[in-house]
């Protein structure tokens, strides 16, 4: 599966830490930057992991910031794009079988590097129930007409 990832300077550490993971578990990341520590804005990285996603380019998106909202409300407004903020397990898994969430969102100042690397995980092995979930999808992504 091929994996787009970014963050801001806030999720700079995390966002390697992932990438490393990640690229170990035979995944093919794409990385948008940021590069460094240097303070920018997430906005413009959430675009582009999000544009990529929607394309088709990669499959499914990680983003971190400093809390991961900032990223998810960046990312909600591409068409195509389901971006959940998640901060715990339990949600990482419902997020993908009943919202069939493309773009994952977190923070590094509220997870640390261990639990991250268990929702994404999770976020990328769990599949989409489909079923009533698809109706509920449809009726989102038909929110955006
Ligand atoms: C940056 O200070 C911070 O605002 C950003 O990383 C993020 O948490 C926004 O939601």
């Amino acid at each position: 599966m091929k994996i787009a990832i970014g963050s801001d300077h806030a999720g700079f550490d995390l966002k390697e830490t992932l990438k490393q993971h990640l690229t170990e578990r035979g995944f093919e990341v794409q990385d948008f930057g940021t590069h460094d520590k240097t303070s920018c804005h997430y906005p413009a990285i959430a675009e582009k992991v999000a544009r990529s996603v929607a394309a088709g380019e990669n499959e499914r998106g990680i983003l971190v910031c400093g809390t991961g909202i900032g990223m998810s409300m960046a990312a909600n407004k591409i068409h195509g794009i389901r971006a959940a903020a998640v901060s715990d397990c339990f949600t990482a898994k419902a997020t993908r079988m009943h919202n069939d969430a493309n773009v994952l969102c977190l923070g590094e100042r509220t997870v640390g590097p261990g639990l991250a690397a268990m929702i994404a995980d999770l976020f990328l092995d769990t599949g989409f129930e489909g079923g009533r979930h698809q109706t509920r999808v449809d009726m989102i992504m038909a929110l955006e007409k």
